[in-house]
């Protein structure tokens, strides 16, 4: 895996972070999920969703009987935007190389939101007509299943994406048992 060094400075993400924030969970597992970009705990801590959206996304995960540890967590970028603005097009393609490599052994992808699932498959409509369809993606020449799903923040608002979340975490966990 390919990690930015201490003091990457290859966009301007790196004048606001306090930590870079790397994977987490199990770095050889055959599911990753992509988050968007890490929030002030994650900052803090250099580590992907422990704030409040890590909250939901591990209760998520229980209810669907996964664990952390199960699969590896990360984000499209690994520094956290000023006021937790949207990662810029720009930022999350310069930051892509990592995010591939992160990818490399792992044969299930889930995009957490509208940005991961923007910057993995393209896709800029509606998150509801595609949300927990399987689909493919193709990372540096390797196919991989692609499962597009509502962030967990999304779930503070809206009792139906919270119900879709618990549903793609069950689809995970029935293909981890595969
Ligand atoms: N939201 C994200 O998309 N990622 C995190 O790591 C935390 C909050």
């Amino acid at each position: 895996m390919i990690v930015p060094d201490n003091n990457c400075n290859k966009c301007d993400l790196c004048r606001w972070r306090t930590n870079i924030v790397l994977p987490c969970g199990d770095l050889r597992s055959k599911v990753v999920l992509v988050g968007e970009a890490p929030g002030e705990s994650e900052d803090f801590r250099g580590i992907p969703f422990v704030g409040k959206s890590g909250q939901i996304l591990d209760n998520a995960m229980a209810a669907a009987g996964l664990k952390r540890s199960d699969v590896m967590i990360t984000n499209t970028v690994k520094c956290r935007p000023p006021k937790n603005r949207d990662p810029t097009d720009e930022e999350m393609s310069v930051c892509r190389q990592f995010l591939n490599s992160e990818l490399k052994h792992c044969s299930m992808v889930v995009g957490l939101g509208k940005l991961a699932i923007m910057d993995l498959i393209g896709y800029e409509g509606s998150i509801w007509k595609i949300v927990n369809k399987k689909m493919k993606v193709v990372v540096e020449g390797e196919e991989k299943i692609f499962l597009p799903t509502y962030h967990p923040m999304s779930c503070v608002y809206r009792k139906e994406s919270e119900v879709k979340l618990i549903e793609a975490m069950t689809i995970v966990k029935e293909f981890m048992e595969r």
